[in-house]
């Protein structure tokens, strides 16, 4: 079997069976190349695809992006989850415009130095948007490549990684480069897939040893499992008499950063002390609604809503970083899913 043979059979299979229609394959730029690959980070493509054209229509170009507060980005990123890639697109496109004139850099170094940009995605900008011979790995590319070269090891350790980006470099062609990294992401997204590869019409499949040995459901190796930790936090969820929903922006660092959410205090039952202190008033009525789990990489959240309506006008509580929000008077704004889950299941509740 020869090496030679991957790039030439996964290109001419791309010809006939590659995702030519995704829009950020028309009109490439590196710009929208970028955002393109920031939002498929983690996350598939039929869920990215609304996103990305809301985004390119808000934001066509770096400067637009720059001029934007992070406000907007979050709220566009409303959904999509890890909202750090939102924060450090916005981060970026400032640097891009005060250092290279708004301009995204070509170049693997410059890139890497930027916020959000690692190895793989800055060898799929400068080999998808600039013809340059880079390598990439992401999710789907190592599980490509460690089916077709039957690598043992959860790819996530440093000797497997550092297997896999050898493997890859040496399977990135000369020419074609672009076409090349659109193909193998495309066989990892439809053929090579986690659980049911089709490895009958995989190009691929005729040197590929897992299928060989029989292993495709063996390979790649899972990470190895850990059990998450559980936390608990109590949501409050204070209503006014007018319906409105009080939030605060939460700080920048952490999880949820930046993002609109509700208060938080540790137990449900200081939730009417917490009111009183906060806003000089017990609340008229408290209900405390059905838990909520939520999953973050390192630990799961137990959320428990606890809704407290209040009765008079409370002591003054906007300002920078907090405000009373209206469903569907405003714009909404970026909210992490679960908390954006439960507005609307109060909102429906109340409706
Ligand atoms: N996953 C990561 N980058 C991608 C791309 N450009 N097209 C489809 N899926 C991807």
């Amino acid at each position: 079997m020869s090496q030679n043979d991957f790039a030439p059979k996964l290109l001419a299979w791309y010809a006939t069976c590659g995702r030519h229609e995704l829009p950020w394959r028309q009109h490439i730029t590196p710009y929208r190349v970028w955002v393109s690959e920031i939002m498929l980070q983690q996350t598939q493509v039929v869920t990215v695809l609304p996103y990305y054209q809301r985004f390119m229509e808000h934001f066509p170009d770096v400067s637009a992006l720059t001029a934007a507060p992070l406000d907007a980005v979050l709220g566009l990123w409303s959904g999509l989850g890890y909202y750090a890639r939102a924060r450090n697109l916005h981060r970026s496109a400032r640097v891009i415009c005060e250092q290279y004139n708004g301009r995204l850099p070509l170049d693997r170094e410059a890139l890497c130095a930027l916020p959000g940009i690692g190895r793989s995605t800055a060898g799929a900008i400068l080999s998808l948007a600039a013809g340059q011979r880079e390598a990439i790995l992401d999710g789907n590319v190592k599980r490509v490549l460690c089916r077709y070269h039957a690598i043992e090891g959860w790819p996530g350790t440093a000797r497997v990684l550092r297997q896999l980006w050898l493997l890859a470099e040496g399977h990135t062609p000369q020419r074609q480069v672009a076409d090349y990294t659109q193909a193998i992401m495309d066989l990892g997204a439809t053929l090579c897939t986690r659980h049911q590869p089709d490895c009958e019409r995989c190009p691929l499949g005729a040197n590929c040893l897992a299928r060989a040995e029989g292993r495709t459901q063996q390979l790649p190796a899972s990470r190895p499992r850990r059990k998450l930790p559980l936390r608990n936090k109590a949501f409050l969820f204070l209503r006014r008499k007018d319906g409105a929903i009080f939030l605060q922006r939460r700080p920048p660092a952490g999880i949820w950063g930046g993002l609109w959410s509700v208060p938080e205090c540790a137990l449900a039952a200081e939730a009417e002390g917490w009111c009183l202190e906060q806003t000089g008033h017990t609340p008229v009525a408290i209900h405390r609604l059905e838990p909520v789990l939520h999953t973050f990489t390192h630990f799961k959240l137990e959320m428990a809503p606890v809704l407290m309506e209040l009765g008079s006008a409370s002591r003054v509580m906007e300002g920078e970083g907090a405000l009373w929000y209206k469903h569907g008077q405003m714009r909404a704004p970026g909210l992490p899913t679960p908390v954006a889950r439960l507005l609307a299941q109060l909102q429906e509740n109340s409706s």
